[in-house]
């Protein structure tokens, strides 16, 4: 079985594909989700499908890397293989990325290098962008700085409205990051070779 965890901080729409597309599928099972929010309407996803779901507030630690060891240590004991950040608003810790090297994925609303952090899409808007995107990365200890799995342009709606252009992105996002997850636990990503910034991704 190929265990995956989700940090998610928000909404879920993210989670939910995953949910729905990934999960109990292909020998995929999503082993919990946990979150920095308490009423992160994703932990409510996650019950909803049996997932086990935690929330780790900063209050409760002394800094992030010790809130971190805990969110790390709750995802190990569950034996996780990949961790997906799918909307989580927080940069992980060294510490985090250690016990996870190269396990650590992220979707970003932009094709990066451009745009990395938030408030991504408003910036394209407000850049005047034609083209945006969606990302999946493996995540490093930049800012969106990771080596990019897959990339996918989506073009800006004419009228350039915030909330459908936002909707247009997620509609990507909900099938790039379920792609990415399960081409990696299919074995078929590998850095290449001579460069290590290059993923490699076999066709499904
Ligand atoms: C997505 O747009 C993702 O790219 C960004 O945060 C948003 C999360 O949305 N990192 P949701 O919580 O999955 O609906």
């Amino acid at each position: 079985m190929f265990r995956v965890g989700v940090l998610a901080s928000g909404t879920g729409t993210n989670l939910q594909a995953i949910l729905d597309t990934v999960h109990g599928c292909d020998g995929i099972e999503v082993v919990g989700v946990a979150s920095n929010r308490a009423k992160a309407q994703a932990l409510d996803r996650a019950r909803r499908a049996g997932v086990d779901a935690a929330s780790f507030l900063s209050a409760d630690y002394a800094d992030r890397p010790e809130r971190d060891r805990a969110v790390a240590s709750w995802l190990a004991d569950r034996k996780t293989d990949l961790v997906v950040l799918a909307g989580y608003m927080e940069l992980v810790s060294h510490g985090f990325l250690a016990t996870f090297p190269m396990r650590v994925i992220n979707v970003h609303p932009a094709l990066l290098p451009s745009f990395p952090g938030l408030h991504a899409v408003e910036q394209q808007l407000q850049y005047g962008v034609k083209v945006g995107g969606v990302t999946v990365h493996f995540v490093d200890e930049g800012v969106d700085t990771g080596p990019i799995i897959l990339q996918q342009a989506v073009e800006i709606p004419a009228g350039r409205d915030l909330d459908e252009t936002l909707e247009r992105l997620h509609e990507v996002e909900h099938r790039l990051l379920p792609t990415a997850i399960r081409s990696i636990a299919a074995g078929s990503v590998s850095i290449d070779s001579t460069n290590p910034r290059l993923v490699r991704v076999e066709k499904e």
